[in-house]
């Protein structure tokens, strides 16, 4: 019962020594031989005027396309989401985590067809160790929640942040199918952008941050990824063997490309490893929204393979036709151990 009151439950009783099943081996955090580099950063891209002319959208695809082969990952700004409702949001998943455990006990469920859960490690028992870090899950789409489904503290806004982070979404699809010289809907059409599932991270402080991760290393599942941060900090993305700081800047929202758009996409655009660190200072908040193909009631039993317009005698498919389930079982199967699912589709 005391995992329901979560990593938060751990730190309100004021523990200076951290459980032994969050200690992560060294070897285990740090699973590249990698140092950090804070000279780089990772790219910005400013959506300001892409739909006024043709000239400055055809900039933006260059931009993106160069983001997505080098960094797999880059941050938007004029993206079209108000500040308000970014804030809103990250109010509601604080209000949500802060709330009386009595409360969120009510949500606490490791059934992840459920439309809103809260949880704290949803591979518990596939990684390496637990993680400094509490979070709910709440699918966006296709098919939302009624408003009466969802916790009093986030009903007001997850519908409307859920229609901002869904065209958004489907704009970058556009832009992306044409980073890949396809037409602009192909991604669309291949249902990248149906289902969204959205995840709200508490990471609360930690006395002993360097002994374990809020987050390990790990690259994400679905399409594509729509995250915001506050001000803390502790984000970190492997590029070039280095792992680089993504540190919040106000009203900015990072982009990142996730294990079936590289596999669509037959490698040429990258899922990146990234990391969370856990902190001394926290709580951090962050909004995380994936862009996924709806499988659960069995409707999207389609495969993906690379897509055929991409392929040429001198580009063959490097990865094999699957369905999302089959790489779903796999992704649990791994948990977040560092391994890509992707690997186990060659
Ligand atoms: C994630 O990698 O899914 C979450 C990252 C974050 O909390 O910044
Ligand atoms: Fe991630």
């Amino acid at each position: 019962d005391d995992t329901k009151a979560g990593v938060k439950g751990l730190v309100d009783s004021k523990i200076v020594k951290i459980p032994r099943i969050f200690i992560h081996e060294k070897s285990k955090i740090n699973q590249f031989p990698v140092s950090c580099n804070s000279r780089l950063s990772v790219p910005i891209i400013d959506f300001a005027g892409i739909d006024e002319d043709e000239t400055r959208r055809s900039e933006i695809i260059n931009k993106i396309r160069d983001a997505c082969e080098r960094w797999g990952f880059f941050q938007i700004i004029n993206h079209g989401i108000p500040t308000s409702v970014m804030d809103e949001m990250m109010d509601a998943v604080s209000r949500f985590h802060e709330q009386d455990t009595e409360v969120k006990k009510q949500y606490y469920s490791r059934d992840f067809s459920k439309k809103f859960i809260y949880n704290s490690n949803f591979d518990l028992y596939q990684g390496p160790a637990a993680y400094w870090r509490d979070g709910f899950e709440c699918i966006l789409a296709p098919h939302p929640p009624e408003p009466e489904e969802l916790p009093v503290v986030c009903r007001g806004i997850m519908a409307k942040y859920a229609n901002y982070v869904m065209s958004l979404g489907i704009t970058l699809f556009e832009l992306l199918s044409q980073a890949l010289g396809l037409k602009p809907h192909h991604l669309n059409e291949m249902n990248c952008s149906e289902g969204l599932l959205l995840l709200g991270n508490y990471y609360p402080a930690c006395p002993e941050p360097e002994l374990t991760a809020g987050l390990s290393s790990h690259t994400d599942s679905g399409f594509l990824t729509i995250l915001q941060q506050d001000q803390i900090g502790g984000l970190q993305v492997l590029h070039e063997n280095q792992w680089i700081d993504a540190p919040s800047l106000p009203g900015v929202l990072i982009v990142n490309i996730a294990d079936l758009l590289q596999l669509i996409t037959n490698d040429k655009f990258k899922s990146v490893h990234h990391r969370v660190l856990a902190k001394k200072t926290g709580p951090r908040i962050s909004v995380a929204c994936f862009f996924r193909t709806h499988f659960q009631d069995g409707t999207s039993s389609r495969p993906y393979g690379p897509i055929k317009e991409l392929l040429s005698d001198e580009n063959p498919p490097i990865y094999k036709e699957i369905t999302i389930k089959e790489f779903i079982v796999q992704r649990y199967k791994n948990g977040l151990n560092g391994i890509s699912a992707l690997s186990s589709f060659k």
